[in-house]
């Protein structure tokens, strides 16, 4: 493995030493690149894989502990920002599970904030416990918020989820915006029999709410593949349907994350679509996982990962940013998922989207 045949020898240079103080190089040499080119400036941290919903292509049995499961420490975590910054990273989101679960969450978004070189902290949430939280959150320097809401409708929100909150939901967005916050995006998984036909619901939504609202496609998991093959739906077919309604492709920066967006003269909020069945998806591959267990993974369909927890013990984070740029080179050119190969990942609860 990676990590057994990893030696300080074999460090890339990379930083100069100052009074004992190891000065990094943050310009494009530093930052992790694969052998297809990909440049990886945005990691998904995953805090906890708990989650207290049961979206239905996710966790349709409820959150299932297993054992082993021992999540992040702060002191970890405090290493690998500082580690993954090191090695060029500049956003990190913070994923789970449920995030909002880890009373821990606000100390671990200033940790996040406080690392140089990170330049944009991101939550994603159920929006659970959102009204209750966030303020804290917003008061930690949070930047940007994703929250999942896959349907508009009180009940089918329940019928997906499990649970009757779509309103609180709906709530907390307003008090983040009377504190000026807009950076929220929507989350909406795309459902051949749950949402599919509230397309219209969610233009309206977003007629005079500013903010992105997502459709992703659902993806085959391990645990799902049922599921998935009654509800999958390509964004194509919403695709279609902003065309005809005069809905505009947003022209996408170089290191622009997976979502097409459209935008709408009458409209201001943005629609976009994450579609993983697409051709050349993973062309645009921006970003690398750590799961709450500490170990990384390349992509998040991947057959293998790599624990980093031996080496965060330590809490050397410029041995661990050495060691990234060395694992980064074994990321594989696309995921598999065209050939029902979902790897590693029976849920995406276990790794965060
Ligand atoms: N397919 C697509 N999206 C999924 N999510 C969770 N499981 C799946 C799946 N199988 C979404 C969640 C959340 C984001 C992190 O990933 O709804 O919005
Ligand atoms: Fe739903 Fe996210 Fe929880 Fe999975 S991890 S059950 S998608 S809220």
């Amino acid at each position: 493995m990676l990590i057994e045949s990893y030696t300080l020898e074999d460090r890339p240079e990379q930083s100069d030493s100052h009074n004992g103080l190891e000065l990094f190089d943050t310009t494009e040499s530093t930052t992790l690149t694969d052998s297809y080119k990909r440049r990886f400036t945005y990691l998904r941290l995953s805090i906890t894989d708990v989650c207290n919903f049961r979206c239905n292509y996710c966790l349709p049995d409820g959150y299932c502990h297993e054992g082993d499961k021992a999540h992040l420490s702060l002191d970890e975590i405090r290493t690998v920002a500082a580690a993954f910054a090191k090695a060029g990273t500049r956003k990190i989101r913070i994923t789970g599970g449920e995030p909002t679960l880890r009373k821990d969450l606000p100390e671990i978004i200033r940790i996040c904030k406080q690392t140089p070189g990170i330049e944009k902290v991101a939550l994603t949430t159920n929006g659970y416990k959102l009204t209750k939280q966030i303020d804290e959150l917003l008061d930690c320097g949070l930047d940007a918020l994703n929250i999942s809401m896959d349907s508009l409708r009180p009940e089918t929100f329940q019928l997906i989820t499990g649970h009757d909150k779509l309103d609180e939901i709906k709530q907390a967005m307003a008090m983040a915006f009377e504190r000026g916050f807009t950076n929220i995006k929507i989350n909406a998984v795309l459902m051949k029999e749950y949402n599919l036909g509230e397309l219209q619901a969610f233009l309206d939504f977003v007629r005079d709410t500013p903010i992105s609202l997502r459709f992703i496609e659902v993806m085959q998991t391990g645990d799902n593949q049922q599921f998935f093959n009654a509800q999958h739906v390509s964004g194509e077919v919403i695709q279609e349907q902003l065309i005809a309604q005069g809905w505009q492709p947003v022209m996408r920066d170089a290191d622009a994350g997976p979502a097409k967006e459209f935008t709408h003269p009458d409209h201001q909020g943005r629609i976009g679509l994450i579609m993983p069945y697409s051709k050349n998806f993973c062309a645009s591959c921006n970003r690398l996982r750590v799961a709450s267990n500490g170990k990384l993974h390349l992509c998040l369909f991947g057959d293998s990962n790599i624990d980093l927890r031996p080496l965060l013990g330590q809490r050397d984070s410029d041995q661990l940013a050495a060691y990234l740029h060395q694992a980064v080179a074994g990321k594989k050119e696309s995921h598999l998922l065209h050939d029902q190969e979902t790897g590693l990942t029976r849920n995406l609860a276990m790794l965060g989207g």
